[in-house]
């Protein structure tokens, strides 16, 4: 049975007011909203595995001092249909009978879960092995799975990145097919979103993020091979179907976006990363900064496996020479953290900050604290002990790059309630937490929308 954080979601609600504790800045104005598996039953039967659980949002809306929340359980299409059957037909809740069936049909239920961004004015909810799925940003209601008029044929990963200087969001899509392959996309802020092209994949295999610089999409392949298969027809979890085989080494991918047929493709000592922070161009090479993990498994479990937050990676920058296909890595911090992000508008421009999630064991329990990386010195808020804060949002005041304030989720298991820390970045220090009246499982990813 799940405990504490874990537990599926007790409460759906429209825009109730939170209690706050602490002094709110007047300047905060906008909308919080976050992506999470909230709910982890189908129709009675119980989703065992955490990244698979039905996706659901969390709203935070601040507006002249009012600070309101919202939560919803997203009911997409393939959600509808076991409402609609009494019964879950959907891998891993379903009996093995149904996944197969499903499977076989090449039917997959978009579950919505990993991430949740604003675009051209609507409100996305992203989950890497399906299409978006549009919902209402004020009732948050799905709207419907969209194919983007066919340009999204098949998946779209939750960890889109924007290239400020092209006014343009760029994302990819991991097609586990029999020739499995990386679908590449560009959606321009005006003009009409467009496939940029394909990159054949050697092996099956898991993708969660990239970066995007001015000139250049930048994908990182772990060798870390999927039984997919067995993933499609529901034999197995996730955990028993991924191989990490590091004698394949892992692989740079390097596309020029204005010619993405001429691909750059070469091996490199393997190595994996779940998130990147953010990608830029400087003399001639590509910088890549992320949270770097020598090994697969051991982090992962812990990542998704307990009621914990991720205990990450350091943070790491590469340095790619594409013309003369080189490779280095250089270890930004010691200390391991996860959930990198920068100021969102300096999506594929030179950074100097990085905000992450770290957690270590005190007198027997855990600590979360949110470190800011600035030029090299990091300056850290230390949650109360046994909370547990997910990725910290950044929600600018200004264009520098650390004027703002991190918003984290947090939960607090002695309450067994969840609140919005709000905690401002050039001073580090947190100024007020928003109190929800209930808990809120974990959520993995999130974005600020300005009011
Ligand atoms: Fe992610």
């Amino acid at each position: 049975m799940l405990t504490g954080m874990n537990r599926s979601l007790t409460k759906e609600h429209d825009w109730n007011p939170l209690r706050v504790e602490g002094d709110l800045p007047r300047d905060l104005s906008g909308t919080l909203y976050r992506c999470g598996p909230l709910s982890r039953e189908s129709q009675g039967a119980f989703i065992p595995d955490i990244v698979q659980g039905n996706g659901g949002l969390v709203g935070v809306r601040f507006a002249d001092g009012i600070i309101t929340g919202a939560a919803r359980i997203l009911q997409t299409r393939e959600m509808l249909e076991e409402a609609a059957a009494g019964k879950a037909l959907y891998s891993p809740a379903a009996p093995k009978v149904a996944n197969l069936i499903s499977g076989l049909q090449g039917k997959l239920k978009n579950v919505a879960n990993t991430h949740v961004i604003p675009q051209n004015g609507e409100l996305w909810a992203l989950y890497e092995l399906a299409r978006p799925v549009r919902v209402d940003p004020e009732t948050l209601y799905v709207r419907e799975e969209t194919t983007l008029n066919g340009v999204i044929p098949n998946t779209f990963s939750a960890h889109p990145h924007r290239v400020e200087v092209r006014k343009a969001l760029y994302n990819f899509g991991v097609v586990n097919r029999r020739e499995p392959r990386i679908d590449l996309f560009e959606l321009p802020d005006r003009g009409l979103p467009r496939k940029l092209g394909e990159v054949p994949l050697s092996y099956t295999t898991f993708v969660h993020d990239f970066i995007a610089t001015p000139n250049y999409l930048v994908l990182f392949i772990s060798p870390i091979r999927l039984d997919g298969q067995r993933l499609r027809l529901g034999l197995g979890e996730f955990k028993d179907l991924a191989h990490w085989e590091p004698e394949r080494g892992s692989e740079v991918i390097v596309v020029p976006i204005d010619a993405p047929e001429k691909v750059t493709r070469f091996n490199v000592p393997p190595f994996h990363v779940f998130h990147f922070a953010n990608g830029f161009e400087r003399d001639n090479m590509i910088y890549a900064d992320f949270c770097y993990y020598d090994n697969f498994w051991m982090e992962f479990e812990a990542a998704v496996g307990a009621d914990t937050a991720s205990p990450g990676g350091p943070l790491t920058r590469a340095r790619i020479d594409v013309e003369r296909g080189t490779f280095d890595l250089e270890h930004l911090t010691e200390r391991k953290s996860e959930f990198p992000i920068v100021h969102p508008r300096t999506g594929g421009a030179e950074h100097r900050t990085v905000f992450s999630v770290t957690q270590a064991s005190e007198n027997g329990a855990l600590r979360n604290s949110i470190i800011r990386l600035e030029d090299g010195k990091e300056t850290s808020t230390r949650m109360d002990l046994g909370h547990i804060a997910s990725e910290a949002v950044f929600a600018p005041r200004l264009d520098h790059e650390h004027e703002g304030w991190l918003l984290p989720l947090v939960y607090d298991p002695k309450a067994d309630q969840s609140y919005i820390s709000v905690i401002e970045t050039e001073s580090m220090m947190e100024q007020a937490r928003c109190w929800f009246d209930h808990h809120i499982p974990l959520t993995f990813h999130g974005s600020w929308v300005a009011a």
